[in-house]
Parts: structure tokens; C-alpha cells; sequence
């Protein structure tokens, strides 16, 4: 079964073709447009990514070397997203599914998060995954393929965006989470104690507290003080934000009884959650799935894969598909 997957639910165009479960290309075309205005504007968004998906799809299918007559089914994420954007990929998929007279199979975008670890490691369920983007940070028990429910999820901020807020606090440029990763590796985590909100109790998040505190402690710095420990301070807020998730991870681990743990999304390429997953997966002798550091980020390979799966599973879609700017 040869898929072409379509992703544009934020601020990457990206495409991937996947033949058989194995991943033949993955491009993605990143919208450096949002830089300068500290976050992703969503009417650029649309803008870019139809400037853009015609080209990306191509090199998609030139660099898997299959011809889009022989492709099977196209899967496009469905949600959730910006509406402007997903109404971009979707509409270019139907066109591509009309003209070629294939299936459409919409994808959830953050189920396709989870379903990148499948990219190169064997399915293995039951399991527990920490979902940690952007816009989502969530624990979901997966019972069997696309049989999940939900544990638990944040109350106010994700993970990533904790980190893109608490970095533009800092004066980083955006998206902070991997610079603030970057520079968090020489830094000393027990440089200051940040708050870690709701530890004992349950297994929702809430990060909004975290930036509000380092937002009163960079006011009261002497000037130039942030910015001579910064290596420091970003340390601290990363063994903050990490603790609290692997704290839940393991709590989510305890009441499933699973033996598997994978982490997914843009915030599972931290090495500071990367180096604590594995110590709590040793500690519990768990299995633990990562997926490669260009699966974890937004990419059209998790579609493509998410996609192959539901084919699997005859769960194709037909032309009435529509975007869901909110999806569960
Ligand atoms: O999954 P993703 O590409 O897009 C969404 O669906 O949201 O996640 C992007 C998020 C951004 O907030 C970015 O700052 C964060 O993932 N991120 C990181 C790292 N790499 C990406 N956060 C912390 N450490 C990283 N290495
Ligand atoms: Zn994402």
C-alpha cells in the first residue's frame, strides 16, 4: 500500500510518500515568515502553505521515486490545527484523491504524534503516551490501534508553548524550546527552583504558573543579570517542566500497568525529557519508543504513517472530510 501523506495543520507544509509501512520521503517546508512576530500569525499560515504544498508534494513523490498514479490513498491531517491552514492540505487531497480516483483518509493530527513511533519501531500495545507539543500536552492510554483514551491533559499552557513563552520572557527568538534545550545543556537545572504546579495530585498539567513566576523573577534580576546566567535559568525552567511530566508519566504508568511508554511531539526532541524518560523506564524496566528527532516535530511522515495504519484498518474517509479546527 503506497500512502501520500499531506500535513499543513500549522506552520510547516509538509508531505511524505510511505509504501508499506516504511518511509520512502519526508519534506517539509518551514514558514520562517512567523519569526518575526513571536508566534505563528495563521492568515500568513495559509498564505504560505498554499504558496507552497504544490512544490512540497512534488519532491515528496520525486524523492520516493513513486510516480502519483501508483499511489493508493492520500492521508491529510484533519485536525486540530488552524482552519486556515488544514482547509489548505484537505482541499489540495481531495483534488489529488478526485483526479487519481483513490481514498482519503483524514488523520488526527495528534494521534499521528503518537503513531511516529511506529515509523521505526514495532506497534506494541497496550501503552502509555506522553504527547508533548506546542498547542497539546496530554497522557493517552492506547488499549489497541486507534482504541485510546484520555488520562489526562494541561489546564492552561502546553509544554511547548511553556517553553516558546518563558523564552520570549527571556528575549529568545522563536520557537524557543530547542534553543532553551540548547543552552540548558551547560547550564546548572538547581540554579533556581521554579515552581512545579500540581505534583501530587492527579494526572493534568498546568504550566501557566511556571511562566508567571519566571516572568516576576527576570523583573527583579539587576540588568544584565538574565542575561549573563542564562544558561543557568533556562536549565532551571527545563528540570522544572520535566519533572512535572515525567512525575505524571510515571503516575500514568502506575495506574495502566503498561510495559510500554512513548513520548511524542515536538517537545519529546528535549534532552533533558529524553535523558529522565529513559532513567524512569529503566527504573520501572519498561519499554520506552522515541521517534527519531525529524518525527518528533510537525512532518508529513506521521501522517503518511497514521494513515497507512488506518488503512490497515479499513478506516478510510470519503469526500465529505472537513477540517476541525478542535479535534478529540
Ligand atoms: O509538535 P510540534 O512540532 O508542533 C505542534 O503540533 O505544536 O511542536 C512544536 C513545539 C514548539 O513549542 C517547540 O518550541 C517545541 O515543540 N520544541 C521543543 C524542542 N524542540 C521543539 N521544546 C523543547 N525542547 C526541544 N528540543
Ligand atoms: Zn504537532
Amino acid at each position: 500500500m503506497k500512502i501520500l501523506g499531506i500535513e499543513s495543520s500549522c506552520d510547516e507544509t509538509a508531505a511524505s510518500v510511505c509504501s508499506n509501512g516504511k518511509i520512502l520521503s519526508n519534506v517539509i517546508a518551514t514558514q520562517a515568515i512567523h519569526e518575526k512576530y513571536g508566534g505563528v500569525v495563521p492568515e500568513l499560515a495559509s498564505r504560505a502553505h498554499h504558496k507552497t504544498i504544490t512544490q512540497t508534494v512534488d519532491q515528496a513523490l520525486s524523492e520516493s521515486g513513486v510516480l502519483l498514479k501508483d499511489i493508493d490513498a492520500i492521508a491529510v491531517a484533519q485536525g486540530p490545527g488552524l482552519m486556515g491552514s488544514l482547509l489548505v492540505g484537505i482541499s489540495f487531497a481531495k483534488g489529488l484523491a478526485i483526479s487519481q480516483k483513490i481514498p482519503i483518509i483524514g488523520v488526527n493530527h495528534i494521534e499521528a504524534h503518537m503513531y511516529a513511533n511506529f515509523i521505526e519501531h514495532e506497534e506494541s500495545y497496550p501503552a502509555v503516551s506522553l504527547i508533548v507539543s506546542g498547542g497539546h500536552t496530554r497522557l493517552v492510554h492506547l488499549k489497541a490501534a486507534f482504541n485510546h483514551r484520555l488520562l489526562g491533559k494541561t489546564r492552561d499552557d502546553a509544554a511547548g508553548e511553556a517553553f516558546d513563552k518563558i523564552g520570549k520572557i527571556l528575549k529568545l527568538p522563536y520557537p524557543a524550546g530547542p534553543i532553551v534545550d540548547e543552552l540548558s545543556k551547560t547550564g546548572d537545572p538547581e540554579f533556581y527552583s521554579f515552581p512545579r504546579s500540581m505534583m501530587n495530585q492527579g494526572l493534568d498539567f498546568s504550566f501557566s504558573g511556571l511562566k508567571t513566576s519566571v516572568l516576576y523573577y527576570t523583573r527583579k534580576q539587576e540588568e544584565g543579570y538574565v542575561e549573563n546566567h542564562i544558561n543557568d535559568i533556562c536549565a532551571s525552567v527545563s528540570a522544572a517542566i520535566t519533572d512535572v511530566l515525567i512525575v505524571k508519566l510515571k503516575r500514568a504508568v502506575k495506574k495502566t500497568g503498561v510495559k510500554t511508554v512513548m513520548l511524542a511531539g515536538g517537545v519529546s526532541a528535549n534532552s533533558m525529557l529524553r535523558e529522565k524518560a529513559e532513567y524512569m523506564a529503566d527504573e520501572l524496566e519498561i519499554r520506552l519508543l522515541i521517534p527519531a528527532f525529524e518525527y518528533c516535530t510537525d512532518n508529513a511522515a506521521m501522517i503518511a504513517i497514521t494513515g497507512s495504519l488506518k488503512a490497515r484498518e479499513g478506516l478510510f474517509d470519503d469526500l465529505s472530510l472537513r477540517p476541525f479546527a478542535r479535534m478529540e
